[in-house]
This record gives C-alpha cells, sequence and structure tokens, in this order.
C-alpha cells in the first residue's frame, strides 16, 4: 500500500528530486526540524513517548538531588548555572525547581543551593517556557552543569550497511514504484568509517546501524561554555563494542506514533518520532577531545536512580499502599508505583545511560550511592 503523503514527505521528495538521493540525517532533520517537522509542528511533540521527566516527578527530585552534590562538590559556588539542552516543554525543569522549593527550610546549606541555582532549559523547537537555543550564548561561561535527558538520541543519524566487509551508507532515495526507499552508495563523509570501520569485517553482510555524527558540533559547544562543572547526559546506547553488534542487525533506529514503536521510517513522515540509540563511546571521544574529563563510569539509569535515593520513594508508596483501604486510594499508589517502577525497569528506562564528565571539577562523591539489587 503507498505511504500517504504528508507536507514534510512532499519536502523530502522534491529535495530528492532536485538533488539525487539525500543523507538519513538529512531526512530526519526535514522528517523531525523541518517547517513541517515533528517537533517544528508541535502537535504530536512528546506525546507519542514517555520520557522519564514524564513517567514521574521523583526522577526530577533526584536530578535536583544529584545537582545540589554538584554544587557541593564544586565548593558552594554563590551562583550555579544549569543548562538543560532539549529541554522539549520544560517539565524537568520544573520537577527540579519544584524540588529545589519544597526542600526550602530543611536546612542552610539547601537554602544557600537554591539561592545560588540559576536554571535555564534551551531547546531547537521549544515549547512551554524554554528558550531558543540560539539564545544559549547570551549566558556566557558558567560554573554549573550541563544537563539533557534524551537529547542525543534525537539528533539525526546517518545510516550505514556492511556489504563484502566494507561500509557503505544508505541514503534515501526514491524507488521506481515512487515511494521512498534506501539507495546504498560511498559514505558521504569519511567521519563514519572511522566510527565503524574497524566492525565491517565482523559485522554480517547488510547489517544496518546509525551513526550519529552532530554529537561532535554538541560537544564542541559545551567547550566554550562550562568554565568549571559537569556534563551529565542522559539516553538510551550503548558502548560502541555493543550498540554495533550482529544481535542488532537492522540497526536501533526507532519510530513512535501513539506510543506504538515502529520501525519504518518512511511511514509518517514528520508526523512521527525517531530516535537511534547513542553510541557513548562517540560521546566520550568528543567530549575528551575538547577538554573534559569522564568522573564516573558510564552507569545505568537504574543504578544512578538506586543512588541517587529513588529507592526510599518506592519504598514510601509501597508504606502508603499497604496501609491505604479506600479503592481510589488503592489505584492511585498502585499507578504511582508502577510509574516509579518503570524509571529503573532494567527492560526500559532503567537500561539507559548516565555518562557523566567534568571541567575543572572533581568527581562527585558516589560511594554513597545505594546501587540497585
Ligand atoms: C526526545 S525529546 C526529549 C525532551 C525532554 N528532554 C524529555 O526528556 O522529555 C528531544 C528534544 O531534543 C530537542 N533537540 C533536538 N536537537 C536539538 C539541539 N541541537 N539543541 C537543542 N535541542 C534539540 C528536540 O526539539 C526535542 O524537544
Amino acid at each position: 500500500m503507498p505511504e500517504e503523503s504528508t507536507p514534510a514527505r512532499q519536502i523530502i521528495e522534491a529535495e530528492i528530486r532536485a538533488k539525487g538521493p539525500i543523507t538519513f540525517a538529512r531526512f530526519m532533520e526535514i522528517a523531525l526540524y523541518g517547517e513541517h517537522g515533528y517537533y517544528t509542528a508541535l502537535v504530536n511533540a512528546g506525546v507519542d513517548y514517555a520520557t522519564s521527566p514524564q513517567m514521574h516527578p521523583a526522577f526530577g527530585s533526584l536530578i535536583a538531588g544529584y545537582l545540589f552534590k554538584a554544587w557541593q562538590a564544586l565548593g558552594e559556588p554563590a551562583t550555579f548555572d544549569v543548562v538543560e539542552l532539549g529541554a522539549g516543554d520544560g517539565g524537568l525543569a520544573l520537577d527540579v525547581l519544584d524540588a529545589v522549593e519544597s526542600g526550602q527550610s530543611v536546612s542552610d546549606q539547601v537554602d544557600r543551593f537554591g539561592e545560588a541555582l540559576r536554571y535555564h532549559a534551551f531547546d531547537l523547537r521549544p515549547r512551554g517556557s524554554v528558550r531558543r537555543i540560539d539564545e544559549l550564548s547570551e549566558l556566557g561561561s558558567i560554573v554549573g552543569c550541563v544537563i539533557s535527558n534524551e537529547l542525543l538520541d534525537a539528533f539525526p543519524a546517518h545510516i550505514f550497511t556492511v556489504r563484502g566487509g566494507e561500509v557503505l551508507e544508505c541514503f534515501v532515495g526514491i524507488g521506481g514504484d515512487s515511494e521512498l526507499a534506501f539507495v546504498e552508495g560511498d559514505v558521504s563523509s569519511n567521519e563514519i568509517v572511522n566510527r565503524v570501520g574497524e566492525y565491517a569485517s565482523v559485522l554480517p553482510e547488510g547489517y544496518r546501524g546509525e551513526v550519529n555524527l552532530d554529537i561532535e558540533t554538541w560537544a564542541n559547544s559545551l567547550a566554550g561554555l562550562l568554565k568549571s562543572g559537569y556534563v551529565l547526559t542522559i539516553d538510551y546506547g550503548y558502548e560502541r563494542d555493543t550498540l554495533y553488534h550482529p544481535v542488532r542487525r537492522e540497526g536501533s533506529l526507532r519510530c513512535y506514533r501513539d506510543h506504538v514503536l515502529g520501525q519504518n521510517p518512511f511511514r509518517d513522515v514528520g508526523l512521527q518520532d525517531m530516535t537511534a540509540h547513542v553510541d557513548f563511546t562517540a560521546v566520550r571521544e568528543e567530549l575528551r577531545e575538547v577538554g573534559l574529563r569522564e568522573v564516573s563510569p558510564l552507569l545505568t539509569q537504574r543504578d544512578f536512580l538506586f543512588g541517587l535515593g529513588i529507592g526510599d520513594y518506592i519504598r514510601q508508596v509501597r508504606r502508603e499502599l499497604v496501609k491505604s483501604v479506600a479503592e481510589i486510594e488503592v489505584h492511585g499508589l498502585t499507578s504511582e508505583l508502577r510509574r516509579l517502577n518503570s524509571l529503573v525497569d532494567s527492560r526500559g528506562l532503567g537500561d539507559f545511560r548516565v555518562s557523566q564528565f567534568g571541567v575543572n571539577a572533581p568527581s562527585i562523591e558516589i560511594s554513597d550511592l545505594e546501587f540497585a539489587p
């Protein structure tokens, strides 16, 4: 059945007709961020999937706890700037600020942290009170923390394939049936081969995977931004050896519409979200390149959140559940427990990776982290 035409698809087809096949990164850029792209049109943006901040406000409270530790590790500066990139509708920002505000008067130190904290939320396609990414340069350089949740997986990615032990690129063209289709050719950038060339001889014929070259641009933008502080990055993904593995022979590209997972990027172009798992080895290489140092091993979100105390939240809800008798209350608490548990579910959000880098900043003490059983 022919795929439904959409405004984003028409723009893509016109570009292919004018210039020939385009990279998948260009396709993804138009489909997500172009004039009629998924995040530009803002009709569905953010409702087709549930990210951690959307799952439960405890995520934001725990991030607030992390930021407090970061502020302490930096010597409790009078101004502590937090820059959130890819903040979407600003949900995480609200939860962090709520948690800090509700912690006021608990101790002098928490009060001083609240006074020092300046939270700046930016996005390429902002919603609500989030600011446009172009305004980031107005901040100058900061002492604080740059955080992101599910930003890197939303960057446009190139797709490669393996043919006869060589790396080729999968471009998007128009097939004989007038449908969008992959067309293989020489890579558009040698950086693709630099990233994945060493796997070409071990990956099966026809293996397909994604390469995210925008990680370099993102890392470069952080270099000038942080005078001292941390970069906390949370996302789907793996170290490179695990990411480019024969078990994932179709790659990690995922499409989401109405909470339904799909794998056909050429359907509902501009109406569905698309993501590709993050190569955390590339994150490390690019951040080191710009002078940042890894201040913790790569953690799973499950271990990170247990380390920050999610166990207390889960135990508290369980205690309330045992005591509650009214049906409506039991229902609400059961739902809350399910949402909290999903943040640390190893088959879902709990399997996300958390990377922590720093510049002119000591390691954040994680020895007191309560690791998940
Ligand atoms: C999957 S959403 C995550 C939103 C939010 N962080 C959350 O966890 O709910 C990815 C967000 O990254 C934004 N984004 C993509 N590329 C960006 C860039 N280069 N700079 C800033 N934001 C970007 C998108 O517009 C989108 O809002």
